[in-house]
């Protein structure tokens, strides 16, 4: 971290002395002052719930800039990783920090297909849950369980276990989705195919059955290898921040995933596109487009408790760039597809074009983000609704254990224990039960 000429004083109003703070500056982005002394010098702690203004990490992954509506991995803007590289690209770029030349590509993604095989024993973890178990209720066991299965990748304080727990997490991932969907629906469970790249293979483990094989479609397979590139990293999101806290206390890497999944399950983080599709469905099924009227009213009536799902974002004060190369994606499966006329992309439409006109959603900076179109995607392609989230979890494994790797590897880390303001009683004794 460079240091700046520039120090923050704090000063006190009740004649306590002032002291000086260090100020970082990033590469790009705002800079930061360094309060780790500052219970030491002052006996205070710094007070913000939700981390709205705290750092809590240095990192050379992803960078935000919310203003400008700016995603890049690496240095590299989003559109042209969606553009020009697929999945597995994306992958080498966030574990290592570069994007492989051709031999690299083609070591990597062998690497990665060697490893696409789960455990047999996994399925009996499967077998244990309820076939009408949700997705990432069975994600977060499986992936917990991985954790019993490769003892020779968990110590984490060596850079080999480190890498391989990498590449067989993200080996794994579609394995591990395409069993949880097998599974629900009844279906024999489809081993990978290491004929096939990975989104591909993906799709044939989703779609084929023993007495039918897949075709991968290309226009699909590659609308499915967006929507990975693009829920590949996202900096210190909740799911991401679990990870690192989770494993900060240096506890095996495929359990401090399962952390994350678990947090990315949540309507406010991953689960919003499945609450995104859920919502268009409702509102279609209540009268579609004549009905979208009503329902921004809703969204705007505080005591509604109403929100327009797939709308807003803590970082993005401007259009999600992932959510215009989605909706860029939606045109050409429902295209590809014969599905122009699809009624919940109309509806979509409909809706963003209003949100994006009415006063509350301008002043407040609300914009569509990735999950307003990727569920529209995800249902043309055949997946689904509720294992849009479990998607998401494939996808964004890579940026939790890159980001997991990038903190372990960092000499400066320290287990991750945030303090807290005391609001409650003082000091009591317990009285004998008669007298309570
Ligand atoms: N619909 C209606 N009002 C909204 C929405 C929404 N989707 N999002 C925010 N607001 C309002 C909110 O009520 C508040 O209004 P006021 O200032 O009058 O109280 C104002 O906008 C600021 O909202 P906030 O809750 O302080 O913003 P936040 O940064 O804490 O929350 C969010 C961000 C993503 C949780 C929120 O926008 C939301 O719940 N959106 C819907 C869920 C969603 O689509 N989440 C996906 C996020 S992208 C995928 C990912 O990275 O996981």
């Amino acid at each position: 971290m460079t240091p700046s000429d520039v120090k923050a004083t704090l000063s006190f109003s009740d004649g306590s002395p002032n002291i000086d703070l260090p100020i970082y500056k990033g590469s790009v982005g705002p800079d930061v002052i360094d309060i780790r002394k500052l219970y030491a010098q002052t006996g205070k702690f710094t007070y913000d719930p939700g981390f709205l203004s705290t750092a809590s990490c240095n990192s050379s992954i992803t960078y935000i800039d919310g203003d400008k509506g700016e995603l890049l991995y690496r240095g590299y803007p989003i559109e042209q990783l969606a553009t020009n590289c697929d999945f597995l690209d994306t992958c080498h770029l966030l574990l290592y920090g570069e994007l492989p030349n051709a031999q690299k590509k083609a070591d990597f993604d062998k690497l990665v297909t060697n490893h696409t095989m789960v455990n047999e024993q996994m399925q009996f973890f499967l077998r244990g849950f309820r076939r009408d178990a949700h997705p990432m209720a069975v994600m977060t066991g499986l992936v917990g369980g991985m954790s019993a299965f490769y003892h020779d990748s968990t110590d984490i304080n060596n850079p080999e276990h480190r890498e391989i727990a990498a590449i067989r997490l993200i080996a794994k991932m579609p394995t591990l989705v395409a069993m949880a969907y097998k599974y629900s629906i009844g279906q024999p469970l489809i081993y990978p195919r290491n004929d096939l790249g990975y989104t591909a293979n993906f799709m044939h483990m989703m779609f084929a059955t023993p007495c039918e094989k897949y075709e991968p479609n290309e226009v699909l397979v590659r609308a499915m290898d967006r929507i990975f590139i693009l829920h590949a990293d996202h900096e210190q999101n909740a799911s991401t921040s679990t990870v690192r806290l989770c494993g900060s206390s240096g506890t095996n890497p495929f359990a401090a995933i399962a952390a994350g999944v678990a947090c990315l399950w949540g309507p406010a983080h991953g689960g919003a596109n499945e609450a995104a599709l859920n919502m268009l469905e409702e509102i279609q099924r209540n009268g579609g487009v004549e009905k979208v009227g009503e329902f921004i009213k809703q969204v705007k009536d505080k005591n509604s408790n109403v929100k327009l799902m797939g709308f807003g974002h803590r970082v993005y004060k401007n259009y999600d760039p992932r959510a215009k190369l989605m909706r860029e994606t939606c045109h050409e499966v429902l295209n590809a597809l014969g599905l122009h006329d699809d009624p919940l992309f109309k509806l979509a439409m409909a809706l963003e074009k209003i949100a994006l006109e009415d006063e509350y959603f301008v002043a407040r900076k609300l914009y569509p983000n990735v999950d307003f179109y990727s569920g529209i995607v995800q249902r043309a392609i055949g997946i689904p609704v509720n294992l849009f989230t479990a998607i998401f979890a494939l996808a964004r494994t890579v940026g939790w254990i890159a980001q997991l790797n990038e903190m372990i590897g960092d000499p400066e880390y320290k287990i991750g224990r945030p303090r807290q303001l005391f609001v409650g009683s003082n000091s009591r004794d317990v009285k004998p039960l008669a007298q309570r």
